[in-house]
């Protein structure tokens, strides 16, 4: 393992090496390390799941850092097509301040079916993902993308064969990267004078108001207030211009900020969220120790239900294996003797088991037909999407248990309550 682990020598915004210790979840494995029915017991990768805060700039983040190619040279999170995510992307393609022929970059750009939306809009696109099975995907739709890290190499080559981006973009993947100093230089590199970096990001202060401790896993490497990226642009000569809050994964930021000197105003939601972040004490130690709390209570509370009701003879089975699913399953201590099977759309998951947990992924179609009594909503960050698609399910006496922030149980209007 020591070969595609390390503990970072310092924060990877600041450099400091002073950390508040904050939530340890032990040895666990890769959560995107999806796994052959055959591979045999303690194939999966395990790597030490701790989270820590910065004592400098406040970041809070995992304490190891597992080498991206591991994770992610051969990806099977393809990006999500839900509706939820849709109307978002086509709500950003709307907000953006672009003209026809205006070049966007997007890095970690997945299959590129973002992209393709701006390039449907009449703008010029480039992708840059190192996920070279999904860079492929987009390269066959037609959105060109680079199957490398974003560096400022990259950039560079962006900018010579496309000239400079009115938008680079990054979406739900800054997170996910342990070299953003280098990201930004990719960005500098390509972004024109007069044009913006948006970055999606998981909003810290939800993921701490909603205890959303399922979230927390390899790949997601930093966990942003708007103070910490404020600094972090800082440092390349970028200001914030704007920040918006997006209904998505949990509760996200949308983050705006261009080049020092472009005249851009800030808009009044920035200071707006940085003085809500200083009101709620993230510069101390009390919100993070809070949330440690929660997190012990939640997965006590969480494994005790399922437990409980698999002990009854009731049948419960995941619905969607996503990334925090395998999380929430392993840190909870359940296995496929409380959980039968989870659903998920991604073809690369079907087939494959859980790792860690050894849980059995099926499709769809499959497991609706099982018809468990009660699934566990691993994909809740879509809940209201998949809880008004599975009326009959619901109809028909099933009940979904959301299990974030808290478990609660979701039946038919006409059904009996649920015990
Ligand atoms: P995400 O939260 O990282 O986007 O992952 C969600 C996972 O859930 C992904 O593997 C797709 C799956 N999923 C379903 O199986 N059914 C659904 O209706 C939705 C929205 C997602
Ligand atoms: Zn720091």
């Amino acid at each position: 393992m020591q070969e595609i682990v390390r503990k970072a020598d310092g924060c990877r915004v600041c450099g400091r090496d002073d950390w508040l210790d904050v939530v340890s979840f032990g040895e666990t494995p890769l959560a995107g390390d999806f796994l052959d029915p055959d591979a045999p017991i303690g194939a999966e990768r395990r790597v030490p799941l701790e989270v820590v805060v910065c004592r400098g700039c406040r970041l809070m983040s995992l304490r190891h850092v597992v080498d991206p190619e591991a994770m992610f040279g051969h990806y099977r999170y393809v990006s999500s097509e839900s509706e939820t995510i849709m109307s978002h992307m086509r709500r950003l393609v709307a907000d953006a301040d672009l003209a026809e022929g205006d070049l966007v970059v997007e890095f970690g750009s997945n299959t590129g079916v973002h992209l393709d939306l701006f390039r449907r809009a009449g703008m010029r696109v480039a992708g840059v993902d190192p996920a070279r099975n999904l860079a492929e995907i987009a390269n066959a739709r037609g959105v060109e993308t680079v199957p490398e890290p974003f560096t400022g190499r990259v950039g560079a080559r962006l900018t010579e064969r496309h000239g400079r981006a009115r938008l680079v973009l990054g979406r739900q993947c800054f997170a996910h990267i342990d070299g953003v100093h280098e990201v930004l230089d990719g960005v500098t590199a390509v972004l024109d004078p007069g044009g913006v970096l948006t970055i999606e990001v998981p909003y810290l202060v939800e993921l701490l108001a909603n205890d959303e401790f399922d979230t927390i896993f390899h790949e997601h490497l930093s966990y942003f207030s708007l103070g910490t990226l404020r600094t972090l642009f800082g440092m390349h000569g970028l200001d914030l211009v704007d920040v918006r809050t997006a209904p998505v994964h949990g509760g996200s930021i949308v983050v705006s900020a261009a080049p020092r000197g472009a005249g851009r105003p800030e808009r009044p939601a920035v200071a707006r969220m940085l003085a809500r972040e200083d009101a709620l004490g993230l510069s101390g130690d009390g919100p993070y120790l809070e949330f440690a709390r929660h997190t012990e209570a939640a997965r006590a509370e969480i494994g005790d239900l399922i437990r409980s009701l698999a002990a009854e003879g009731r049948t419960v089975a995941g619905y969607g294996a996503p990334a925090k699913g395998a999380t929430l399953l392993n840190a909870c201590g359940l296995t496929r003797e409380q959980v039968l099977f989870c659903t998920d759309t991604t073809q690369l998951k079907q087939g494959r088991l859980m790792p860690g947990s050894r849980v059995p992924i099926v499709s769809p179609e499959e497991g609706l037909a099982r018809r468990p009594d009660y699934f566990l909503l691993l994909a809740w960050n879509y809940a209201d999407e998949i809880i008004a698609r599975e009326g009959a399910y619901l109809e028909a006496g099933g009940r979904f248990i959301v299990p974030v922030p808290r478990p609660r149980f979701v039946t038919a209007p006409s059904a009996v309550p649920a015990p």
